[in-house]
């Protein structure tokens, strides 16, 4: 047995990892599986702020996600994001975005990144294209796409599940690339708990 097949065995090759809370990676999670030696200790003391929350009650989030198998729905708002896309300003980053809104009756504003050189004000391509529809009197949607050029998806950022919630409800996120969807997800699974005018009494 090698070395790296003694490592595997002992955080039990071929299980899930345990979902206790723990938000550690594989590997943090693996410099604990044996009894600490005093530099794995140093390890354990030096621990991120991330980590540390998981011993204060922060649990994980089951995200439910459906992998996309019928391509045909969503295609059309997913090119409307690809050609939104080719439009971002992303000269700071080089990560271009595109986002496309769909209405009930199956209108589609699109929208893309647009930076700026302060960086803090870059807006991203889910908040333009839903600024853009609200101040056209769209009110209700249905869905939105999300596309960049990389294999794993692309997720709204926090701000904009926030602003999604506030003004779309709890739509279907479709996100994909260039060769087409790759994810799908309900609004809610990817903002849990939100804040929202409920709250404000
Ligand atoms: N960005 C978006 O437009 N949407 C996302 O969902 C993630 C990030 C933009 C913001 C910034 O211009 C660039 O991508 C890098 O973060």
């Amino acid at each position: 047995m090698s070395d790296s097949d003694t490592r595997k065995s002992r955080v039990g090759r071929g299980q899930p990892a345990p979902r206790t809370g723990d938000r550690r990676s594989g590997s943090e999670r693996r410099t604990h599986a044996a009894a600490p030696s005093k530099s794995e200790r140093r390890t354990h003391q030096r621990r991120t702020g991330r980590d540390r929350r998981s011993e204060t009650g922060w649990q994980l989030v089951e995200i439910v996600q459906t992998v996309i198998e019928d391509e045909g729905q969503d295609s059309l708002l997913l090119a409307a994001a690809a050609d939104a896309r080719t439009r971002a300003h992303a000269q700071y980053s080089n990560f271009r975005v595109g986002a496309a809104l769909e209405t009930p009756d199956g209108r589609i504003i699109s929208g893309c990144n647009i930076e700026n050189a302060t960086f803090g004000l870059t807006l991203c391509a889910e908040r333009v294209a839903l600024v853009k529809a609200l101040s056209d009197g769209e009110a209700v949607f249905t869905r939105i796409a999300v596309v960049a050029d990389t294999e794993a998806p692309t997720p709204p950022c926090g701000p904009c599940r926030q602003l999604l919630w506030e003004y779309c409800g709890d739509i279907d996120i479709i996100l994909g690339n260039l060769d087409g969807p790759t994810a799908r997800y309900r609004l809610s699974a990817l903002l849990p708990l939100p804040f929202d005018r409920r709250l404000l009494g």
